[in-house]
């Protein structure tokens, strides 16, 4: 069924996208989940009502529940920890009835947090002065500030960007060299994917190519939603031609026509600015027809989220482009096979993409000379408030953490017990451990901690690891996609037994360990992907290193 519900949106492709109709049609009331709309979206794409509703309701700024929200207040781990959340709440009840108030996951401001939305602007840290000005008047400064810093000797993904025609330059040598030789410095390069697994970029990329397909496509996966991590905000609406760079090499040596960058919704920022480089490359010639003579013709589009974290997960975001109710689908087949509209696809995190424009000019065995040998090239990392120097710093692979988080980062503002590094997903590191780790995929997963995307939340000492653990349970059920049972039950079954523990009704509220370990063994070995997968590793690693905080909570014995 699915499979014809994406040949059904090829028909419309992605001038006519169905998913942007969906956004479009929630755009004046908040909600697209009204008979109406739900209606006209279905018969443009010519299914029945109950898909399009089955798609509209699942998103948090198109479901009925959004109708007349106002202002969106961040519920996401780092401003969750700034403790800045219920003063904001309260404040902003003084400007706007209970029920216009919302929630929203992670604006990438947690270099400061006090994040919310509003009127489509992202504001944080506000006083109560300027929030007035933003509710009553709708105006105020939107803009956003942190500290960039970079330890290489020579900047690679922070470095300045010289200019549309300096910077494309070494395109027409590459097109003039061919696929092949582009292919060696690939595998020289030894890139890996930056959105969280660590796959090998020349693995990928080969796999697409070999694929027969006169359609092919390359998506950026820009739907960081990761609470920590504003990393690929950064690279979007600071450096977007690296990104787009990167895309259209892809797009070349795949043999696509056609790159789309998936944007959430959280980053009105990074929609605008990557639209407007977009714009300034097809003025420079760089997108369209015969770009530099070659013969090959490539463009660029732009699709806005509409609130799911899921859709970062790749073939879930495939499907929501696609209009479809964005369920993670089984692989194989993989993208590369079948991905947008069932056509041969490259998807690539953001910052992914950003590496290429090193590539190229270095070569790929100098670039290789960064990093460490399974763990290549430069790597961005974001620090939240909770730390003195909150900030983006550009690190070689390999850097020891406790660099970036006592000389970058300046240390911590507070007692800090713990950080948690790679989003929700990631590991729950003691502050003991961060001596032993390094910046890299190799180092982290060797510890039993995960480096993911690595936005880095600090966890302070007055916060209580128990409600950390809760509310990881219930980031999960909240964002599950709700395709398999052990993430969707697990997710929800777990927050309440810690809701129960927390609530101190007596013994018969504890958790049994048992059934604890029972569930997380559970979820991590029977999840489809890698949300109910992943979210058993930061709560194992608690229950490990915070046993004595823990134990009040268990009705026997910790492991
Ligand atoms: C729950 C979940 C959320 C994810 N979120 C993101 C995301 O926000 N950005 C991203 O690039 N990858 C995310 N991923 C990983 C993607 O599925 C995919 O591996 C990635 O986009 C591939 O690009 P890369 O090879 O460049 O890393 C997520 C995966 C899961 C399971
Ligand atoms: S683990 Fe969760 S998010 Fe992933 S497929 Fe299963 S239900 Fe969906």
């Amino acid at each position: 069924m699915s499979k014809n519900l994406s040949a059904l949106s090829f028909r419309k492709g992605l001038e006519n996208n169905v998913f942007t109709r969906m956004v479009e049609a929630g755009a004046a009331t908040g909600t697209a989940e009204t008979p109406e709309a739900v209606h006209e979206i279905a018969e443009h794409h010519l299914v029945g009502d109950a898909i399009s509703l089955g798609a509209v309701s699942f998103y948090d700024f198109l479901k009925k529940g959004n109708a007349g929200k106002k202002v969106f207040v961040c519920n996401g781990s780092a401003c969750l920890v700034a403790g800045t959340q219920k003063k904001l709440h309260g404040d902003l009840t003084k400007h706007f009835k209970k029920e216009e108030i919302g929630h929203i996951c992670c604006l990438g401001r947690c270099h400061q947090g006090g994040a919310f939305q509003h009127d489509g602007k992202n504001y944080s840290g506000p006083s109560e002065a300027a929030l007035k000005t933003v509710c009553e008047n709708g105006e105020g400064d939107s803009s956003d500030h942190y500290a960039v810093g970079c330890s290489l000797p020579q900047p690679m993904l922070t470095a300045e960007f010289p200019g549309i025609e300096k910077y494309y330059a070494p395109l027409q040598a590459l097109f003039a060299k061919g696929q092949d030789a582009l292919l060696v410095e690939l595998k020289d390069s030894k890139l890996r994917g930056r959105g969280g697994a660590g796959f090998p970029l020349h693995f990928k990329w080969q796999s697409c190519r070999e694929v027969p397909g006169a359609v092919k496509y390359i998506v950026c996966n820009a739907d960081e939603g990761d609470p920590g991590a504003y990393i690929d905000k950064y690279l979007m609406e600071q450096r977007p031609h690296s990104v787009l760079l990167g895309m259209i090499v892809a797009g070349w040596f795949a043999g696509a026509t056609t790159g789309v960058l998936y944007i959430r919704a959280e980053y009105p920022d990074s929609v605008r600015i990557i639209s407007e480089a977009i714009a300034d490359l097809k003025k420079a010639g760089l997108l369209g027809k015969n770009i530099f003579e070659s013969g090959f013709d490539f463009d660029l589009k732009v699709i806005k989220g509409a609130g799911a974290y899921i859709c970062g997960e790749e073939t879930a975001l495939l499907a929501s482009i696609e209009g479809q109710r964005p369920e993670v689908r089984v692989r194989p087949p993989f993208p590369t096979v079948e991905g947008l509209f069932r056509k041969p696809t490259i998807v690539n995190n953001v910052e992914t993409f950003a590496n290429l424009h090193s590539i190229i000019t270095l070569g790929g065995k100098t670039y290789a000379r960064t990093g460490t040998e399974q763990s290549s090239g430069p790597k961005l990392v974001s620090l939240d408030s909770n730390f003195k120097k909150p900030g983006l710093y550009e690190v070689a692979m390999g850097t020891p953490l406790e660099k970036v988080v006592n000389e970058l980062g300046g240390g911590f503002r507070v007692p800090v017990k713990a950080i948690q590094v790679g989003g929700p997903l990631g590991g729950i590191v003691p502050v003991s451990k961060i001596s032993e780790l390094t910046v890299d995929f190799e180092s982290f997963k060797n510890a039993g901690f995960l480096l993911g995307h690595a936005g880095v939340v600090s966890i302070p000492e007055s916060f209580p690891m128990i409600e950390y653990i809760e509310h990881l349970f219930q980031f999960t059920a909240d964002e599950s996609c709700g395709k398999c049972f052990p993430c969707r039950l697990g997710s929800t079954r777990g927050q309440e037994l810690v809701a129960k523990a927390r609530s101190g009704k007596g013994n018969g509220d504890r958790i049994d360990p048992e059934l604890m370990t029972d569930l997380l063994d559970t979820m991590e070995i029977t999840s489809l992907c890698a949300l109910g997968g992943g979210v058993p590793l930061p709560i194992k690693n608690a229950l490990k290193y915070f046993k004595d905080e823990l134990q009040p909570y268990f009705n026997s014995n910790l492991a």
